[in-house]
């Protein structure tokens, strides 16, 4: 997997990795609680979410297309003892093979293309066992910060999209925040957090 964005990635997580800079990102905070049973952390990175989540006491899977970052997740999962099973997988043709109980995409849906982040949410949205829990964060339209990005293969949803697709969806959390970047840019991230109606 060698997509420029995943290459990005790949060089900020060895410096982290090299400063043993593992802290949770606010998005990743805002999810934690919310999670229940069986958990799926789709585009973990470093997998701190994931790894709080099984040290919280769940079982958790985690994806990734980028090798540093599940080999580390892999190696801090197997010397805390916890139950978080790593794949390293290019997601833009990710089909979910099961349901889980919670599935968090923190950061990942502005990396495809517009259609394949919509084909990998409907994903999604079928990827969680009815009771269950979503929890989905992505760069929108106002965001000025693209250096992370490819410039043929990104996608920024309008504001409003992610809260749409789970209308019919309990929500928990829905929030727009703007981060700031260089250079004057900024960063706006649209979060969500719902839960699977049972029937
Ligand atoms: C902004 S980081 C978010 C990581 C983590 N969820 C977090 O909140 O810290 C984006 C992640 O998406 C992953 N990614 C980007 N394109 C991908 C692809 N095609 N398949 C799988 N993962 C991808 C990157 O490797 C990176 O780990």
């Amino acid at each position: 997997m060698s997509a420029p964005s995943v290459e990005f990635f790949a060089r900020q997580f060895e410096r982290q990795i090299a400063a043993a800079d593992y802290e949770l990102n606010p998005f990743e905070t805002w999810t934690l609680p919310h999670l229940t049973g069986r958990v799926l952390d789709l585009g973990c990175g470093l997998g701190n979410l994931a790894l709080a989540a099984a040290s919280a006491g769940h079982e958790v899977d985690a994806i990734d297309a980028c090798a540093q970052a599940v080999a580390d997740l892999a190696r801090r999962a197997q010397e805390l003892a916890l139950p978080v099973h790593t794949r390293q997988q290019d997601i833009a043709h990710w089909h979910a093979e099961g349901q889980w109980d919670s599935l968090a995409a923190i950061g990942l849906l502005m990396f495809f293309t517009c259609d394949d982040a919509r084909r990998i949410l409907g994903e999604i949205r079928s990827a969680v066992r009815p009771g269950g829990v979503v929890a989905v964060n992505v760069l929108v339209e106002g965001t000025t910060c693209m250096q992370m990005f490819d410039p043929l293969e990104h996608c920024l949803f309008p504001p409003l999209e992610l809260r749409a697709t789970f209308s019919d969806w309990t929500v928990l959390l829905e929030r727009t925040d703007d981060f700031p970047a260089p250079d004057g840019k900024v960063k706006r991230f649209a979060t969500v957090i719902a839960r699977r109606p049972l029937a």
